[in-house]
């Protein structure tokens, strides 16, 4: 009886609710999917493999190893569903791989990595990892204003395209475009392998196709602008389950 009067009570749900987020995997062909699903058949985790590597490897003048510091990689569980994040010492909102160069460079005394190199996506994907399945966090009352100038990005009209994202990814989702479907776009599952490139890459890297997509200059790798994109990304996705690493047609 109790489940019955329960059953009703979320029957009537949809009457004032939004449309449900969804993650792109859910518009993946079953093929694709499985490849997600079943570790063993997803490149992606040679890049894990190769994180785990990283993690424990002593390196620069500290000759201290990721794992020295933070000990198990484990213990970082839940910390990419918050990112980017605020950082008092920093004075700003930095992304999981600018952390990452940070502590290479300031923590380790090594020689700096590039964002988008195989070491920085490597220990990225180890990182996200550790955190799949829990729920992506919205923004903090500290990323508010970078949460602000991300929403305003993502309603700018952009490209000899003029669209913006939000054009497509509120007001198209679940249309179809050249072939391929118009996810909410979701970033669930970054570093992720793309079936396209081959390759595992980051969000920005994602944007970054997006923005040329529309004939616009995409911002480069670790702006403000791509921060701040990301910060409204991971707020209006809240919720949903990390990927990470996901697969992506
Ligand atoms: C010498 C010690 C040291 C080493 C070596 C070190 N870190 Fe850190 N790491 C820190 C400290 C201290 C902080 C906290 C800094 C802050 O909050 O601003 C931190 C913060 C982090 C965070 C953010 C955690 C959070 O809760 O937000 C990540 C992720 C991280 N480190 C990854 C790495 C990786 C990957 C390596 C190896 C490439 C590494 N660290 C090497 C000391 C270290
Ligand atoms: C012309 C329509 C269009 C515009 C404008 C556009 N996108 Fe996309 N976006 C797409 C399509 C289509 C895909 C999926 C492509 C695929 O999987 O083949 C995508 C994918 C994404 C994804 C990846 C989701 C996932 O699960 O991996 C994110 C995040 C995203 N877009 C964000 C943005 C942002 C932010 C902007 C604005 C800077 C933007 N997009 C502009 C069409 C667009």
């Amino acid at each position: 009886m109790r489940s019955l009067i329960l059953a009703l009570c979320l029957m009537s749900l949809p009457a004032w609710a939004q449309a449900p987020k969804t993650s792109s995997f859910d518009l993946m062909k079953p093929e694709t999917q499985a490849m997600q699903r079943d570790d063993a058949s997803n490149p992606a985790m040679l890049w894990i493999a190769e994180g785990r590597t990283l993690w424990s490897e002593k390196a620069g003048a500290s000759r201290k190893a990721c794992a020295d510091c933070h000990g198990d990689v484990g213990s970082l569980r839940g910390v990419a569903v918050r990112y980017p994040a605020f950082k008092a010492t920093q004075h700003k909102v930095i992304t999981l791989d600018q952390q990452i160069q940070i502590c290479r460079v300031q923590e380790q005394k090594a020689d700096p990595w590039a964002l988008e190199s195989r070491p920085v996506l490597a220990l990225s994907a180890l990182i996200g990892l550790q955190s799949r399945g829990l729920a992506l966090l919205p923004a903090t009352p500290a990323e508010a204003s970078t949460l602000a100038q991300g929403r305003a990005l993502y309603e700018e009209r952009r490209g000899q395209m003029n669209l913006s994202c939000a054009q497509c990814h509120d007001d198209n989702a679940g249309k179809s475009l050249g072939g391929a479907v118009i996810p909410q776009g979701h970033p669930t599952g970054y570093p992720l392998y793309r079936l396209e490139w081959q390759d595992l890459g980051s969000v920005e890297r994602r944007l970054r196709n997006c923005m040329v997509g529309v004939r616009s200059e995409p911002y480069p790798y670790g702006s403000p602008e791509m921060v701040a994109l990301e910060v409204f990304l991971r707020d209006r996705a809240a919720g949903l389950p990390l990927e990470t690493p996901a697969i992506r047609p």
